[in-house]
């Protein structure tokens, strides 16, 4: 019989808004032995010590000095943050699951991977999306995708306001069409507007790969509606993955399906009831909460020695194609006049 393996011993460093969340998965999930959590904030800490019994510590340092068993911790704190606080942990040895974006520069992001390199440690970033249920399915059934159109709406709350609409919300689009487009950059436009934050918070941008696919992307942090989509077109293969619902619809063309002979042989009345030639399906996918599956396979890498299932060079990727989005948001405004 096999043994199971020991539960991995981890805490939470932020417990702010998303860290409340992995401390929520991570007290449920068997795999983990959550033994602590580092919280500033007195109101905040209090309730979280309150609800899972752990002890709650002002300063990594206090954490750190407190449990010489911690493996693993979770980076929850503002982005602007993550370098310093992960940096801290990689450095006593222990895996780091951090928060997306990875780090808010491409240097603080190459400091981490370093360390993590020196100190056999897995520094993995908390790039969620790809453990939604819909993307993991589609993600095995790929065909060359040549155009992307990702939407990510949301409406407007007073958080992660230290970065913008890039870093904050895109970045999840950024890194899923990446990882599905599998080639290299080789053209970027993009347009942002700050409303109500004073940093960029409504961006569209156009990305073209080496390949020649080519992805549009819209985010919005100032919506009256929430959407998250994901549609893209390979040959003869529309995909519309809806990461809300966690569902995907495929739509094929029937590749017997001729125009001219079905528009000679009825006409219009072919046409009525919806456009032939075109087969519909709701692929069968597996229920799953995202952040729970992205927990097990931070544990599972852990626990096992494995390379993680989102690496940090995928993380410092997608950070990259977002800072060059910004690069090219500031040069449009200045083009144009549109300075905040
Ligand atoms: N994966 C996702 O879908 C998703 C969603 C929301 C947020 N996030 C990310 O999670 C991170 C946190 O976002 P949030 O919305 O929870 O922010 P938040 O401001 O609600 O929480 C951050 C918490 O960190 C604490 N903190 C600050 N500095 C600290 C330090 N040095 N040590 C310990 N704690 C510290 C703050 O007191 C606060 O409670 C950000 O990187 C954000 O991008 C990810």
């Amino acid at each position: 019989m096999q043994t199971p393996a020991q539960p991995v011993p981890i805490a939470v460093v932020g417990a702010g808004a998303f860290g409340r969340n992995h401390l929520r998965v991570l007290h449920e999930l068997p795999q983990a032995a959550l033994i602590a959590a580092v919280e500033p904030d007195p109101a905040r800490a209090d309730e979280v010590a309150r609800l899972y019994s752990i002890p709650v510590h002002p300063t990594l340092d206090a954490a750190l000095a407190a449990h010489p068993s911690l493996q693993a911790a979770v980076v929850a704190v503002p982005t602007v943050h993550h370098c310093e606080v992960a940096s801290q942990l990689l450095s006593a040895g222990i895996h780091c699951l951090v928060e997306k974006p990875l780090a808010a520069t491409l240097a603080q992001a190459d400091q981490m991977i370093a360390l993590a390199d020196r100190h056999g440690c897995i520094l993995q970033p908390g790039h969620l999306e790809r453990f939604n249920p819909a993307v993991l399915a589609m993600q095995q059934d790929l065909r060359g995708p040549m155009f992307f159109e990702a939407h990510r709406l949301s409406i407007f709350t007073p958080r992660s306001l230290d970065v913008d609409v890039v870093l904050d919300l895109m970045i999840h689009d950024l890194d899923v069409v990446l990882r599905f487009a599998a080639s290299p950059v080789r053209e970027l436009r993009a347009v942002g507007l700050p409303i109500l934050s004073g940093k960029v918070d409504i961006a569209n941008v156009r990305v073209e790969f080496d390949s020649g696919c080519v992805a549009n992307f819209t985010a919005s942090r100032v919506s009256t509606e929430r959407v998250r989509k994901l549609r893209y077109f390979e040959p003869g293969r529309y995909v519309s993955i809806d990461y809300a619902r966690r569902d995907a619809l495929v739509i094929a063309v029937d590749p017997h399906f001729q125009l001219e002979a079905a528009m000679s042989a009825g006409a219009a009345e072919n046409f009525v009831n919806g456009l032939p030639g075109l087969n519909f399906d709701k692929p069968t996918i597996a229920p799953g909460e995202p952040l729970r599956l992205e927990l097990e396979s931070f544990l599972h890498a852990v626990a096992t020695g494995s390379q993680p299932a989102v690496t940090a060079r995928q993380g410092r990727n997608a950070l990259e194609l977002a800072l060059g989005i910004q690069q090219q948001m500031a040069d449009h405004a200045q083009r144009t006049g549109l300075q905040p």
